[in-house]
């Protein structure tokens, strides 16, 4: 995964929450910190930022791309900003060329300050500062019916940490004598098992393949539905390589006389396996309930939350299969149609 990505390390881990985790740990993420994401995500991604003590704050999106807007991110950074959980949205890789350098500017005042800090107070007590990095990718593997995940990173130190971390923070301090460890800091069992690696290898091993039929079935989702009144395309962005691990379309609900819950059903009593990417995270009770979050917090995520549809991609559906999905949406835009 490291060579596919060129970085130096990929420290592979049970799924992509303990990934997502893994990454808030290694960052020094913790109580009275901040992380920005986007609300819509799977909520394991602000989950991964609750578990270390700290807050999650969501910015707007993009309603074209879907993806977190680089220009939101900036508005709601704070002084308290440890942590930028971006994600590619189905797929769709965010900004990335005006996210980092905007991670690289709080990471230099964040660094500068914590001079400053330090030269006040020697021996200040309480938390060390969080290490920080600018390349954690939370990776979600091939297509394989196991799990895994993986964080990826360029700094030697980080990785050996989060390896520690994932076998209980155990560091051996004697390699000939593997009963002698130590653990500086508490891990957890965040290991991934052989059986997955070997799932997980073998898999890696056809991605090139598995994403060239993924790309195919999109370009004849994206021909066949770019010009229905019925549905808006998510926008791509030019020279970004999609990797559609998930294919959604945006509702235009002005031209259905039905909502996106009865759309579902009615693909679904056709056998359609349809469903949503995602409910935002914030209306979730919990973080209603935690932060106090409510409606009209993230306008353009609320104003295309409901008209949200995943259609059915992966690589083994077949072009006639793809045609069942078509063939079953005509047939409901043509009884819902207005
Ligand atoms: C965007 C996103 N992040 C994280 C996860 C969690 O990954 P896992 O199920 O491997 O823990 C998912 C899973 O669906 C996801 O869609």
């Amino acid at each position: 995964m490291a060579e596919r990505a060129g970085v130096k390390h990929a420290v592979a881990v049970a799924n992509g929450t303990a990934a997502l985790h893994a990454a808030c740990w290694a960052a020094g993420l913790g109580p009275g910190d901040e992380a920005i994401t986007t609300p819509l995500t799977f909520v394991a991604t602000a989950n991964a930022v609750v578990y270390q003590g700290a807050r999650p704050v969501f910015a707007h999106i993009d309603g074209a791309t879907l993806n977190v807007s680089p220009d939101a991110v900036k508005r709601v950074a704070t002084a308290r900003t440890r942590a930028l959980l971006a994600v590619d949205f189905a797929g769709l890789p965010c900004e990335y060329d005006r996210l980092l350098p905007l991670a690289r500017a709080r990471l230099d005042r964040h660094r500068r300050r914590r001079a400053f800090v330090r030269r006040r107070l020697r021996r200040s007590a309480g938390r060390r500062p969080g290490q920080y990095d600018d390349s954690f990718l939370p990776s979600r593997e091939a297509d394989h019916e196991g799990e895994g995940g993986a964080v990826l990173t360029d700094r030697d130190d980080l990785a050996e940490r989060l390896r520690a971390m994932r076998h209980h923070g155990i560091r051996y301090s004697d390699r000939g004598r593997p009963w002698r460890y130590e653990i500086p800091e508490p891990g957890n069992n965040y290991r991934l098992t052989d059986f997955q690696s070997a799932l997980g290898l073998s898999q890696l091993a056809k991605l090139d393949r598995f994403w060239q039929r993924r790309d195919r079935l999109a370009r004849r989702y994206r021909e066949r539905l770019g010009g229905s009144p019925f549905v808006e395309l998510p926008a791509l962005t030019e020279g970004a390589r999609h990797g559609w691990h998930l294919f959604v379309v945006m509702l235009r609900l002005e031209r259905l006389a039905a909502d996106r819950d009865l759309v579902l059903q009615a693909l679904r009593a056709e056998h359609i396996g349809v469903t949503v990417h995602y409910p935002l995270v914030y209306r979730h009770p919990f973080y209603a309930g935690r932060f106090g979050y409510g409606a009209g917090l993230c306008a353009a995520a609320e104003a295309v939350e409901g008209r949200l549809v995943t259609l059915p991609l992966f690589p083994a559906i077949t072009d006639a299969d793809q045609d069942d999905v078509l063939c079953a949406l005509d047939k409901v835009f043509a009884h819902y149609g207005r």
